[in-house]
């Protein structure tokens, strides 16, 4: 069996490599830019094949293609999309060109990667796509408005996805994390105060998730587990939450208003 995880070079990425690689008859594609630390792990799991790639390239998804048809008869049976980032930033600093490169990566190269190798995926189901959203891909939050955009661009697209695919035998599974703490997003603000770190959760568990949400056959993971809460709070009392949102980050009452 194949698994293609993306973004393996670190975080999320790489534990979710470890954690297929605990798995016996899987081999892994690792894929990110830092060729060096895929190199790294692959040794370091007893072998894998690498394919250094900035999957923002229009070239990107005919290479990791082309990878796979050489060294794996054309065969895969997990994707993992997990590459991704965010720029944090309000919309009058960052303004389009923030959400255009948010959506680049975030989304697009996702979907482009995806239609490159859904005919290996047909043609080797039962398989599976798992896609890293976010919960900002359900609720949005002031400074990362352009993040939340392209990970609510995803969520959506996973969902229509996962109807799509059922009858090709390909499965698609949403995993949505909370604050995880990693190179990308090292939530120091989170870390530093008693009262907020438990909210941290750690690469190992969105790994866990990721092997559910894929040949786990699950359709949605939220990590930890009770943040479906968010979204659902979200959509029954909005004022709630915003109100929330709004007292966290220490608006004034006539703000506080607006945001209601
Ligand atoms: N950590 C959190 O709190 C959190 C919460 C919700 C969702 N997520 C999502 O989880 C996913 C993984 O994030 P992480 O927390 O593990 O962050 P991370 O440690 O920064 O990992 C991001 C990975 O994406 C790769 N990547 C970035 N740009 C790329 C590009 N242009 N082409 C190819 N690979 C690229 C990076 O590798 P290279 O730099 O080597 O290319 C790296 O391996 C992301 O989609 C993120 O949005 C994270």
């Amino acid at each position: 069996m194949i698994a293609l995880v993306t973004g393996a070079s670190s975080g999320i990425g790489e534990a979710t490599a470890r954690r297929i690689a605990r798995e016996p008859d899987w081999d892994l594609v690792l894929v990110a830019r830092r060729e060096e630390r895929l190199r790294a792990l692959a040794d370091e799991l007893g072998g894998a094949t690498v394919v250094a790639a900035d999957l923002v390239e229009p070239d990107a998804p005919a290479k990791v293609r082309e990878v796979l048809e050489r060294e794996h008869g054309g065969r895969l049976h997990l994707l993992v999309n997990n590459a991704g980032g965010a720029w944090r930033g309000r919309f009058d600093e960052g303004g389009w060109a923030d959400v255009q490169r948010h959506m680049e990566l975030n989304f697009d190269a996702v979907c482009r990667l995806t239609e490159a190798l859904l005919p290996m995926l047909r043609a080797s189901a039962p398989s599976s796509i798992v896609n890293v959203s976010s919960t900002a891909g359900r609720v949005g939050r002031p400074n990362s408005g352009a993040y939340s955009a392209s990970k609510f661009a995803l969520a959506g697209w996973s969902d229509a996805l996962c109807l799509e695919e059922r009858s090709h035998g390909v499965h698609v599974g949403l995993v949505l994390p909370g604050f995880v703490a990693t190179e990308g997003f090292p939530q120091r603000e989170l870390l530093e105060r008693r009262a907020t770190r438990w909210l941290v959760s750690s690469p190992d568990k969105v790994a866990e998730a990721i092997w559910q949400a894929g040949p786990g056959g699950k359709a949605e993971r939220y990590v930890p587990r009770a943040y479906w809460l968010v979204p659902a709070l979200r959509a029954l009392a909005p004022p709630l939450v915003r109100r929330a949102q709004a007292d966290r980050r220490g608006l004034t009452p006539s703000t506080r208003r607006d945001a209601e």
